[in-house]
């Protein structure tokens, strides 16, 4: 009972802290040079949409729908996988979050964010000329079906009835569990939450901060995070009822450490439903 009240209390303070979120200083800091420099191999947005391309286009993926969970006010995530599902779902607890996807998703101007660069940058990695970025945004625009509330500390993230009875095909998820997270126990139950969205067999991409204990959500709002280690993702994988296929680690350059956290490295992990 004292230890449920406990675990609540954690994951009430840190859904407080989330009430200062800024999406538009949150992409500023984070999905600008030198964090997503396109002339360099060594900048982590490349790095990310490299895995990601990989893992969407090695072949083993199958079916229809692909759910993105905490989407946050970002669309890099979802950019080689929307080649692939005819279905996305992206998902937020933020409404400012949604509604700043949504504004992308209508095209309606006034978005925080040009998305041209990782589009194009995208094409590149398919073989595509730069210049089909257009055609890779209207197929964005497209198969995202919806953008939907989520909490990823209940055990059922989602409403009942937003997926089909089988569950999703495929689930992505990008620095979303550890930043929400009171500690690690916290982390590995999220892992298991979303894991009851997956179809058994189907994939995760997980992507996630290591060595991270804060980060800033806007000038002034720092947000805990659960530092993580290499070990400790794939021991609370193996718990939650996922097998790893790989893990791919990125270690931050100095000139990337830009003061908006203290991230030392970035994990990509493939892993499958048992
Ligand atoms: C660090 S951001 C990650 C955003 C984006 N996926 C990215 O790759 O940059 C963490 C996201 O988790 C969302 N979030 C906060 N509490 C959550 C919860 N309880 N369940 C699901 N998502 C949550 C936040 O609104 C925020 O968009």
């Amino acid at each position: 009972m004292m230890e449920e009240k406990g675990r609540e209390n954690g994951v009430a303070a840190m859904k407080a802290c989330y009430r200062r979120f800024d999406p538009a200083a949150y992409l500023q800091y984070n999905y600008t040079p030198p964090r997503a420099d396109f002339t360099r191999k060594d900048s982590i947005v490349p790095w990310k949409l490299a895995c990601l391309h990989r893992a969407f286009t090695e072949g083993d993926m199958s079916g229809e729908l692909l759910v993105d969970i905490g989407s946050g006010p970002t669309l890099y995530q979802v950019m080689s996988g929307c080649e692939v599902f005819s279905k996305v779902l992206l998902t937020d607890f933020l409404e400012v979050n949604r509604q700043e996807l949504r504004r992308w998703l209508q095209d309606e101007g006034q978005c925080s964010l040009d998305w041209t660069p990782y589009l194009q940058h995208v094409c590149k990695l398919e073989g595509r000329r730069p210049s089909a970025w257009t055609e890779k945004a209207a197929k964005l625009r497209q198969v995202v079906a919806d953008i939907l509330p989520i909490d990823v500390h209940c055990s059922q993230p989602l409403a009942p009835d937003a997926l089909p009875s089988a569950g999703a095909d495929c689930l992505v998820s990008c620095f979303c569990l550890e930043s929400v997270s009171p500690d690690l126990a916290a982390f590995t139950r999220a892992l298991g939450h979303i894991g009851k969205l997956l179809r058994p067999g189907g994939h995760l991409m997980l992507i996630g901060a290591l060595g991270e204990s804060y980060y800033l959500a806007g000038p002034g709002v720092k947000i805990p995070v659960v530092p993580l280690n290499e070990a400790q993702v794939c021991t609370s994988l193996k718990e939650s009822g996922y097998t790893l296929i790989r893990l791919e680690v990125y270690t931050l350059t100095q000139d990337m450490r830009v003061g908006v956290d203290d991230v030392t490295g970035v994990f990509f992990a493939k892993a499958k439903k048992d």
